[in-house]
């Protein structure tokens, strides 16, 4: 499918897309395209720091966990010694998947075609018919399954397809401060509460990740019966207050709302903000205590989000953490996971209302989930429309914001919350991937 004037090439088309991105303008087209989803394919996910799998997710030896980096199918997992590795989910002898399930625990892994036979780490232990077949033509150290470069921060594995990546450090760069707020909840840091929900949804990947860059402009709208019925401690009036912040050149963002009156550390136990006051910083403390939602993507498709949500109506909120992955399925297509997290040094009592509190909103049938992908479709529909061909959307509140100096955090931090300026951060590193440039 043509979907650019047919005498401008693709380069063409990213080239004059940054520059749009630079004034403050995105592609409408650029949410449900055949040429830049493959175009993302080769020069973005082949290219950058991936999020697989939470530690806690392969807590024992053998277990595992499939995932994504792109459009690979990755095996997470856990060998005998406790390392945990990343290998493409496919046989070296003809290309069946190896693993076909989501996740559970193996001692080894044993193709369902020719019975080859692999261990956690991805090494190839047996081969049917060796003698007789291959007649010592076979060295099996040669056709292990194709290992994935990972590393990890504070429990999040990572993986990336390109060898000469820089570290998982460098690529993260700042947003390890804001990273650490969901994080470093307790002394032990926190852990995934249950499997992830894991669905499949008619919208472009790009929607959702914007939108968890801070994308506080819609929620007094697109959530506005949460304000209206006593589930959110927010109103409209005072909903655009707190920060944006962005860590420029690398694509994070997070949005910081804040609501007049609300508590320091509200909806938290008091023994975790305890907690939280040894495992953080103060300068972290200070913008947690203040912070009401902490809504923030990793550059390209993972998000965070951390806000209070009340149980019963009207009574006080019960803080949760959510954690979701934008695995890209095709153009206007895509799969979520999307995880409760929780502090490992929780009562049981307070993981249970958290994980609650998360379903409530966030969950497969989640109400705030509900409203946003009811606008995520439509928007990603309107995106493969032929007279959207040359239209853009504006990116312009914040164009000339500057960093607010008495902000304690790292990042261009500006407000109001209610802001632009991390969406152009967003596309502006998007559009350094696909030029081939980052
Ligand atoms: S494809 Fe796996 S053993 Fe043949
Ligand atoms: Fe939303």
């Amino acid at each position: 499918m043509i979907t650019r004037p047919d005498s401008e090439s693709l380069a063409d088309w990213v080239e004059r897309t940054r520059q749009g991105i630079r004034d403050g303008r995105f592609p409408v087209r650029a949410f449900n395209d055949p040429a830049v989803a493959e175009l993302e394919q080769e020069r973005l996910f082949a290219k950058a720091w991936c999020f697989l799998a939470h530690e806690s997710e392969v807590p024992e030896p053998g277990d595992y966990v499939t995932r994504y980096i792109g459009n690979n199918n990755i095996i997470v997992a856990r060998d005998e010694h406790g390392d945990v590795h990343a290998n493409l989910n496919m046989c070296r002898h003809r290309g069946n998947v190896m693993c076909k399930a989501e996740m559970g625990n193996a001692s080894h892994f044993r193709c369902s075609y020719h019975g080859w036979t692999y261990k956690s780490s991805g090494e190839l232990i047996g081969v049917p018919y060796m003698k007789e077949g291959y007649e010592g033509r076979l060295a099996r150290k040669d056709w292990s399954l194709v290992s994935v470069r990972i590393e990890s921060y504070e429990g999040l594995l990572f993986g990336c397809l390109d060898p000469e990546v820089e570290p998982l450090g460098d690529y993260l760069g700042d947003f390890r401060f804001y990273l650490d707020l969901y994080l470093k909840q307790g002394t032990e840091g926190v852990e995934v509460h249950g499997p992830p929900d894991h669905w499949i949804a008619d919208t472009d990947w790009k929607i959702c990740a914007e939108n968890f860059a801070g994308d506080g402009y819609h929620t007094p709208v697109a959530h506005q019966w949460g304000f209206s019925l006593g589930y959110f401690p927010s109103s409209g009036s005072t909903h655009s207050q707190g920060w944006a912040v962005s860590v420029p050149g690398k694509g994070h963002g997070i949005g910081l709302g804040h609501s007049p009156n609300f508590p320091p550390f509200g909806g938290f136990p008091e023994e975790l903000v305890e907690q939280m006051k040894q495992t953080l910083t103060p300068e972290q403390v200070e913008v947690f205590s203040r912070t009401r939602t902490a809504v923030g993507t990793v550059f390209p498709n993972l998000s965070f989000l951390m806000q209070p949500f009340s149980l019963v109506p009207g009574q006080a909120g019960v803080r949760f953490v959510t954690m979701r992955l934008y695995h890209p399925a095709g153009p206007g297509r895509m799969e979520m996971y999307s995880w409760c997290l929780v502090p490992k040094t929780a009562s049981e009592e307070y993981k249970k209302e958290a994980y609650r509190a998360y379903t409530l909103a966030f969950g497969q049938a989640g109400t705030f989930e509900q409203d946003d992908f009811e606008n995520w479709t439509k928007v990603t529909r309107s995106a493969e429309s032929t007279m959207v061909r040359d239209l853009d959307f504006p990116y312009i509140m914040g164009m000339d914001s500057a960093r607010d100096p008495e902000f304690p955090g790292p990042g261009h931090a500006v407000v109001p919350y209610v802001n632009d300026t991390n969406f152009r951060n967003l596309w502006s590193r998007w559009g350094d991937y696909l030029a081939g440039d980052q």
